[in-house]
């Protein structure tokens, strides 16, 4: 396990909307190495940076070309190892994002698979035996090439899907086993790919739909074990790297596939999503835990994330987000004072957390946008970040039409600037729940975790972590609880809070962290 990840706090960089260094309207990775302090300052110490790999762009970087090139809108290679460099010197870490399920279909490899003739690359990708067999329940693209077969694809139609075997072979003249040489090979070219970027600096990968690689794999057994196998290369060649997967399930993921760390992600109905995601679009009422309204049910995330906490907690960790370039930011439902109980809740949970650029000022969901680079709904949450309240909120010196997508112009739209000098803005509150988040070992990574009160459709929902313990009071009424502890030191707090009689008040929009 790297030392360094249990004390992690990440900052998520989208970066074609992070700071454009040579004013072309697009972010870039100079603009992000300019930009390394303020992260550092806000008290993030380490960075997921969005895929910067050569790309046409139809899934915004996630339809890989060349995974072995800087796509050239953000820079170079030299400036990718000098990025590197230059968060180390800073005492900080940095993930790359790792597309292993499929590619771009523009990209070499694919391009000699596709080829009519048998080659070395032909089994790279899934291939039927001709374009006349296929067979419904595959997404499969057909009649498109000049190779006889159609191909799978794992995304949207432009990303073929790499070829991992079907751990359920059902259809034996197209499908090959996991262990067949062809797919242990792309196995190996992944882990190629990988010890690319680790040997030029980067410290690890957030990999995306990790849990894609194997078909036909509903207990995700032949995946898990790929991924065991890529763990022991790390362990042996770069123990001091970290990878983080988009999995969702961290027993598959962490126990099994051997990743250091799961996220959580916003499924629909799940844990993470009734706390903080379960806005109803067809009543249009807001019935997540973590909002004023008070129609939450804190009992889906407690029944969910305890036992998986439990079950994994000595082997790596489960990330919690506020948000990331795949969902509206929590700011399309919550205002001020919700945005900082819930993300001072994040920032106080087990695990190691995730901050999305912008969050911390409480940027907009621009959900009046159209799609850009296959985005569709998720464009709204990828705007320019707010630098400041000059040309273009300071993202880009380019003319506004040139920016690879709007910033919230309005005048009141939040920036950097401005929220910095209010000290009691949002911007504040998060720096200082990470900073005293960093300060406590207690409240970094996994440690000691304890529910105290979590009751089907209540309030307030308490835990323990370590000697410090967490009362949370989202709804706007005020509750009163049971509670064996006095409240001796508040460290941190919004709202009101008292012990008396053996109960616990917490007034309705409270967040107390505090020593009993
Ligand atoms: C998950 C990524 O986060 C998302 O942005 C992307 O479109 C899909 N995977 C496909 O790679």
């Amino acid at each position: 396990m790297p030392k360094w990840l249990s004390k992690a706090v990440f900052y998520q960089v989208y970066p074609q909307s992070f700071y454009d260094s040579n004013g072309d309207g697009i972010g870039d990775l100079q603009g992000l190495i300019a930009k390394l302090d303020y992260i550092k300052d806000l008290g993030c110490n380490a960075i997921w940076l969005n895929p910067v790999y050569d790309s046409p762009f139809m899934d915004a970087g996630y339809d890989v070309r060349d995974y072995y090139k800087i796509a050239p809108r953000y820079g170079t290679n030299e400036d990718a190892k000098q990025l590197f460099q230059e968060v180390h010197k800073r005492d900080m870490k940095l993930l790359m994002d790792l597309v292993p399920g499929h590619t771009s279909d523009t990209n070499g490899w694919f391009a000699q698979s596709k080829q009519p003739v048998k080659n070395e690359l032909s089994n790279r990708y899934i291939w039927t035996n001709s374009v006349w067999e296929a067979p419904p329940q595959y997404r499969l693209q057909c009649g498109i090439t000049d190779r006889d077969g159609n191909y799978l694809v794992n995304y949207f139609s432009s990303q073929p899907a790499l070829n991992y075997g079907f751990y359920e072979v059902t259809h034996p003249n197209w499908q090959l086993p996991v262990n067949h040489p062809d797919c242990l090979r792309t196995v190996e070219a992944i882990k190629d790919i990988m010890r690319f970027w680790l040997d030029m600096g980067c410290d690890g990968f957030r990999v995306d739909m990790a849990d894609s690689l194997v078909k036909n794999d509903d207990e995700k057994i032949a995946t898990a074990a790929i991924w065991a196998g890529i763990r022991e290369m790390m362990n042996a060649e770069y123990p001091d790297c970290a990878l983080v997967s988009e999995w969702c399930n961290p027993i598959r993921a962490i126990n099994k596939g051997g990743f250091h760390a799961d996220f959580y992600l916003d499924h629909r109905g799940n844990g993470y999503s009734t706390a903080f995601r379960y806005y109803n679009y067809e009543t249009g009422e807001q019935e997540s835990f973590f909002s004023k309204e008070g129609k939450g049910d804190i009992m889906t995330l407690v029944n969910e994330f305890v036992p998986n906490y439990e079950a994994t907690k000595d082997n790596g960790f489960i990330s919690f987000f506020t948000c990331n370039h795949d969902n509206p930011r929590m700011s399309a439902w919550y205002d001020e004072r919700e945005l900082k109980i819930n993300f001072c809740t994040i920032f106080t949970l087990p695990g190691v957390p995730f901050l999305y650029y912008g969050d911390e000022i409480g940027m907009r969901y621009m959900s009046e946008l159209t799609s850009k680079e296959g985005g569709f709904s998720r464009t709204g949450s990828r705007t320019p970040m707010q630098w400041t309240n000059g040309k273009n909120k300071g993202f880009s010196t380019a003319d506004s039409e040139k920016l690879y997508l709007p910033v919230d112009m309005r005048e009141n739209a939040p920036t950097v600037e401005d929220r910095q000098k209010d000290e009691n803005s949002l911007y504040n509150t998060v720096k200082n729940i990470i900073r005293i988040r960093k300060e406590n070992p207690e409240l970094c990574g996994n440690g000691d975790f304890k529910v105290l009160y979590a009751e089907k459709n209540k309030y307030p929902f308490i835990f323990k972590r370590g000697s410090f313990i967490v009362a949370v009071n989202p709804s706007s009424e005020a509750v009163t609880v049971p509670f064996e502890y006095d409240i001796n030191k508040i460290v941190y707090s919004i709202g009101e809070a008292f012990v008396k009689d053996g109960n616990l008040t917490i007034n309705g929009q409270s967040y107390f962290l505090f020593r009993p």
